[in-house]
């Protein structure tokens, strides 16, 4: 890809995160132009996609909107594709892979699809075969209405894999999630943080890299490094940038949790992400926690009984958890992200739902008390 050149991006996102990912383009000076229900198209040059997958918390995935085109049979297909400039992104010895999808079109087998692109790929690469490799290339490939729409992933590993997090407990929220909840709720590190059924702690870790103004794409690697047009210099220049502007913790964040292994999951994270001495994570159940006299967000993930066990009254287990919340926690602006509506009336709490939003494939609501 040419430094120079305007392209077409498209960031996807986790629904219910689209809004917080267009004001987080916007920040980064970055207009968004359409907001679609599990993505957000914006155009850019080579920085602004270094700088996307470097800045964006809430996104999943960075793509290049490489092509599209109307077809609407193999042989046509194979013709346009085989003229496509793949050299732009792909080395003649990188491997690819295809994910297709075909929505109310004549092209509607996705494996003859892939079959039909991978060999005008490997035509235009000069090649004969696509090499096998654990990291392939992938290409998106989206025919609707016979409108065929070629994006490449500029990512490589989801956005969620920040690389700090190393260890995981029982239901982990994805750090995209975490962030995204944390920026719905309006929270900059202005205020204290505190989850009190921290588990692994990604409110914790994803709250200090948002208070440090810490970039999360800083500490992995992405697809685009291994393209022809990489800017080595151009992408180490951003991240010093991003370096140079990153501040001290100034305000207390801080977990517990029952488990003594989720406990030592949360401390080994917060170490990985450098700030294990300013998180202070304690092991013990809600019941058994002080009162906290100071003020600011409360968020938490309790269980659902869904993927973690809550026994025979699931009501019961909330109206406790809504007085243990209240008594510990007075004053403070109480979040939870829970699947269901009946157990977060149960706590007796004034929640009310700011969005829906999808936790590994089950509709989850975002709850606070104050909006
Ligand atoms: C769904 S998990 C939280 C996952 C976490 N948000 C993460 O990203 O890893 C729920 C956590 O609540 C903790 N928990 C459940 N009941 C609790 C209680 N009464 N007091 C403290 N922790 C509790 C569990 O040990 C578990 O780690």
């Amino acid at each position: 890809m040419d430094h120079r050149h305007t392209e077409n991006f498209y960031a996807i996102v986790s629904p219910g995160l689209e809004n917080v990912c267009a004001t987080e383009l916007t920040a980064l000076e970055i207009t968004p132009q359409e907001v679609d229900v599990g993505g957000i198209s914006f155009t850019g040059r080579l920085r602004d996609l270094y700088r996307a997958n470097l800045w964006l918390r809430s996104a999943s995935r960075v793509l290049v909107r490489f092509a599209e085109f109307r077809s609407r049979d193999f042989p046509d297909l194979y013709r346009r594709a085989k003229r496509l400039p793949w050299g732009r992104f792909i080395r003649p010895e990188a491997a690819i892979s295809f994910r297709v999808t075909c929505h109310s079109s004549r092209l509607n087998h996705t494996t003859r699809v892939a079959e039909a692109l991978e060999s005008a790929l490997n035509q235009a690469l000069g090649r004969s075969t696509n090499p096998v490799s654990k990291k392939p290339q992938l290409i998106l490939v989206r025919i609707v209405d016979d409108q065929v729409t070629l994006s490449i992933d500029s990512s490589g590993e989801l956005l969620h894999r920040r690389g700090y997090r190393q260890s995981v407990t029982v239901a982990p929220l994805r750090e995209t999630l975490a962030a995204g909840v944390l920026m719905l709720l309006g929270w900059n590190g202005t205020v204290p943080l505190t989850d009190p059924m921290c588990g692994s702690g990604s409110f914790l870790t994803e709250g200090a890299l948002l208070a440090r103004q810490q970039a999360p794409g800083l500490n992995r690697s992405f697809a685009f490094i291994a393209w022809p047009g990489y800017r080595d210099g151009l992408w180490k220049l951003l991240c010093d940038e991003a370096r140079r502007g990153e501040v001290d913790l100034s305000m207390a964040i801080s977990g517990a949790d029952e488990n003594p292994k989720a406990v030592a999951s949360a401390k080994e994270n917060c170490q990985r992400c450098g700030v294990v001495d300013q998180v202070v994570i304690d092991q013990r159940p809600l019941s058994e926690q002080p009162v906290h006299d100071n003020q600011g967000l409360l968020v938490c993930n309790p269980p659902y009984g869904k993927r973690l066990d809550l026994g025979e009254n699931p009501e019961f287990h909330y109206s406790e958890l809504g007085q243990q919340l209240q008594r510990s926690y007075p004053g403070w602006q109480l979040a939870m992200i829970c699947s269901d509506p009946k157990l977060v009336k149960a706590t007796g709490l004034p929640f009310k739902k700011i969005a829906s939003l999808d936790n590994g494939g089950l509709r989850v609501g975002l709850f606070t008390t104050k909006f």
